[in-house]
């Protein structure tokens, strides 16, 4: 990367965390993201206490970005901000502070698509951790999105295979309602899943076409054998709960393998990227290793920090534009279905 010395602050507020980072040219100085634990009580985000909360912690989560950073506000080059996809309200947060303080500052505002950022969080300078050549394909697993996306450059990437109905994340959480599972239910159901035996219990994968994924079916799926098994035995959760924990998640890997296998073999690359907080999961970081071996590939899982929404990966897409002078005008606008 060029040797300049350039500050941009990143700001993200998609969905329901509040985050600020600050990165002099590809290192992240700081990266600090306020969780919003108000929707835990209600097993799913709520749009409107998002973006009430984003109002309540932009000030305060900026400002320690900034002096955790060890910079002022007037050294910054540049501010990035998450102009979509995400909930409109949480996005609106965002965009104005952005707006109000580039303006203020009188320095460039850079728009980002929060999918591009999860891509490219790949490319932050961070010891241990290599960065994909390109083309590469990056598999985005969260609760708000399922994708696979060819890159074939920073901001030259196209959408080979998407979810037609709810995200991989949603399939963790929805299945992990259902068994009683605090919200969100993912990290809970990787937790007992370690436990359990994976195939103890079969659930049919959906059949699309292509390289899209359906999840809405697997839930109903798991709702009716739930239903079924706990009329004969009432207690059918709590005395199987490890191993149906271990065949549900099984089987969504097998999902995102599947068409990882064939994204891969119809496009001939082996370079696997995946972001988004799914990653986190220890079950699909084994099957991408054993893809290693299996199929060739090599695979690239950024740093934890950087696979959940937050702002380094707004921050390094600023400053990758900022590089290329790909500024905002003034009068951009959030966009909740924004395209990559
Ligand atoms: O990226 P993220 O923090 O927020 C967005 O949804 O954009 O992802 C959150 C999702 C939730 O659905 C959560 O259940 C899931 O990631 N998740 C996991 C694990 N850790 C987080 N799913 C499976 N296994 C995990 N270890
Ligand atoms: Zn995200």
């Amino acid at each position: 990367m060029a040797e300049q010395n350039i500050f941009i602050l990143g700001i993200e507020s998609s969905c329901d965390d509040t985050s600020a980072s600050v990165i002099h040219n590809g290192t992240i100085l700081s990266n600090v993201v306020a969780n919003q634990k108000i929707h835990e009580a209600y097993g799913g985000v709520v749009p409107e206490l998002a973006s009430r909360a984003h109002q309540q912690n932009i000030v305060p989560v900026v400002d320690q970005a900034l002096k955790k950073a060890g910079i002022t506000k007037e050294q910054l080059h540049a501010i990035a901000f998450t102009r979509g996809p995400g909930l409109m309200g949480s996005l609106l947060v965002g965009t104005s502070f952005a707006k109000s303080l580039a303006y203020g500052l009188n320095i460039p505002l850079i728009d980002v698509n929060h999918m591009q950022g999860h891509i490219l969080a790949h490319f932050i300078d961070e010891k241990g951790y290599n960065k994909p050549p390109f083309p590469f394909l990056a598999m985005t697993i969260s609760g708000g999105h399922t994708q696979i996306v060819r890159v074939e450059h920073y901001f030259d990437m196209t959408v080979i295979g998407e979810t037609i109905d709810d995200a991989v994340g949603e399939a963790f959480d929805k299945s992990g309602k259902i068994l009683g599972l605090g919200y969100p239910a993912g990290p809970e159901i990787d937790k007992r899943a370690k436990l359990g035996n994976p195939k103890a219990y079969t659930f049919t994968k959906p059949r699309v076409t292509g390289l899209n994924f359906s999840f809405s079916g697997l839930k109903t799926a798991i709702l009716y054998f739930i239903q079924k098994e706990t009329k004969a035995n009432p207690n059918f959760i709590e005395e199987n709960l490890n191993d149906i924990c271990a065949s549900i998640q099984y089987t969504i890997i097998g999902i995102l393998i599947d068409k990882l296998k064939k994204a891969s073999k119809e496009t001939g690359i082996k370079h696997i990227a995946i972001g988004g907080g799914v990653s986190a999961n220890s079950g699909i970081r084994q099957a991408l290793k054993d893809g290693e071996q299996k199929f060739g590939w090599t695979t690239y899982i950024p740093k934890f920090e950087y696979t959940t929404d937050n702002a380094a990966m707004i921050a390094i897409v600023g400053y990758l534009k900022y590089l290329e002078g790909d500024f905002a005008e003034w009068d951009v606008m959030a966009s909740a279905r924004l395209k990559i």
